[in-house]
């Protein structure tokens, strides 16, 4: 699928955002951890939950959806997970404390995803043997046994996943378990928050040490899915693209205030509690230096709308290093340059000088990348063709409908 796009369309009007993705994807995870009904509102309709609710089901929950309310009850028939669902998608990953709480064993085929750096496990392993799991690896699965019990392990790396499974290893777990350099992104605290709304203890809410007592049984709950901030930050993008005036609602300013903080000083933002207005006259001559980072930094998943904002802004350098995913930079870099962009790429350092861009047929190599090639056809002069935004489709619901809906041209081709 691709979409064609014609540029320099000003976007105008209100967008609501929807429930995040990695915010879902976590709160499933944790379902395993109950047989009693979890009922997900917000939770939205992509092609990554919808994944990650194929896999659930196939290893024995049973899956109700209507509109944007799943409801998931029952208990696990397998602890062995699908192939054909678990190398599509890294949120398959989290399943892995939640299974070894419960049923004290787990076959994981090493969990799919973007390409976009090699993404170790060693942090959730370790953590996971730290409190007594058996772990077995073989090129392309992981086979982990044994009971979760209570432990002090630190995060060498304040890694997302691994701090939500081992929370979710360690909310059945007998004893108490300290966690220290945990993540602290607003999706793993909604996960700590769905975990005390089924029964856990849990001390230290978004902070990085996490203090759990397990208990012996949890129970179900209804929860509402976070907004997702990413697909906020790549509205306001759009809108800088098209010099747009736009107004955001349903998203949780709070959650991108380091996005927010590197547009602030160029455009009028207005912040409300649960929306945001962008008004852009016109582009700036750079974005400065930025440095992807956890939360509450830039994170890395809105780097590829940087590097895009960057490319087409008026004149200036702005300087990009990634910290987190190595393939990240190289990929949207060769993208734009066939739009006429000027990006130097060394190892984990682009450095972006602003300029015109022009219409161009570029190809959208993982999702995050690809919604940074939209935002960069949004601005671009005539005509762009992205293709391959099956990718996009991962993590945005409607993305094309939804920009057509605020004034972008958008074709999308099957
Ligand atoms: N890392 C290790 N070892 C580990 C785990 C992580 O070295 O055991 C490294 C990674 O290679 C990376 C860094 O630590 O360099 C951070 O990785 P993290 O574990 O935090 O990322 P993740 O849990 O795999 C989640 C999101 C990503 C998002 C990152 C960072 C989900 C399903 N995915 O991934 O989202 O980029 O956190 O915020 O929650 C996306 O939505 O497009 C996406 C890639």
């Amino acid at each position: 699928m691709d979409y064609i796009i014609d540029g320099g369309k000003r976007l105008g009007g209100e967008i609501s955002v929807y429930g995040a993705k990695n915010c879902a994807l976590a709160l499933l995870g944790a379902t395993v951890l109950t047989n009693d009904t979890v009922v997900l509102q917000n939770c939205p309709q992509i092609e990554d939950v919808n994944n990650m609710l194929r896999l659930l089901k196939a290893m024995g929950k049973k899956v109700q959806r209507k509109s944007d309310t799943v409801q998931i009850f029952g208990g696990l028939c397998t602890t062995s997970a699908p192939w054909q669902y678990a190398t599509l998608i890294r949120g398959s990953a989290l399943i892995l404390g939640s299974t070894l709480a419960r049923y004290h064993s787990i076959d994981l085929p090493l969990p799919g995803g973007c390409a976009i750096g090699a993404r170790p496990m060693d942090i959730h392993l370790l953590g996971l043997e730290a409190m007594g799991v058996t772990v077995e690896e073989t090129p392309d699965s992981l086979h982990c046994f044994g009971i979760p019990k209570g432990t002090n392990y630190n995060l060498r790396f304040a890694s997302v996943g691994a701090t939500e499974n081992l929370l979710c290893a360690s909310v059945l777990a007998k004893g108490e378990s300290v966690f220290t350099n945990c993540a602290t992104e607003p999706e793993v605290v909604a996960l700590e928050q769905m975990l005390v709304a089924m029964g856990a203890d849990i001390q230290g809410i978004g902070t990085t040490t996490l203090v759990i007592n397990g208990v012996d049984r949890l129970h179900g709950a209804v929860f509402n899915v976070i907004p997702d901030r990413i697909v906020a930050a790549t509205y306001l993008a759009a809108t800088v693209a098209t010099c747009g005036d736009v107004t955001i609602t349903n998203c949780r300013p709070a959650h991108l205030t380091a996005f927010i903080d590197l547009l602030r000083p160029h455009f009028a933002i207005i912040e409300y509690e649960d929306a945001i207005r962008l008004t852009v006259e016109k582009q700036p001559s750079s974005y400065g230096n930025v440095t992807t980072a956890p939360y509450p930094l830039f994170p890395t998943d809105m780097q590829s709308l940087l590097m895009s904002l960057a490319a087409f802004s008026n004149g200036g350098q702005t300087t990009i290093c990634e910290k987190l995913f190595e393939n990240r930079l190289q990929h949207n870099a060769q993208e734009l340059a066939k739009m006429g962009a000027h990006i130097d790429v060394k190892d984990d350092f682009a450095k972006v000088y602003g300029r015109g861009l022009h219409g161009a047929t570029v190809q959208a190599h993982d999702l995050r990348g690809g919604a940074g090639l939209v935002v960069a056809a949004l601005n671009a002069e005539g005509r762009s063709r992205v293709r391959d935004v099956e990718h996009v489709n991962r993590g945005y619901s409607n993305l094309a409908q939804n920009l057509v809906s605020i004034g972008a041209k958008i074709t999308v081709i099957d």
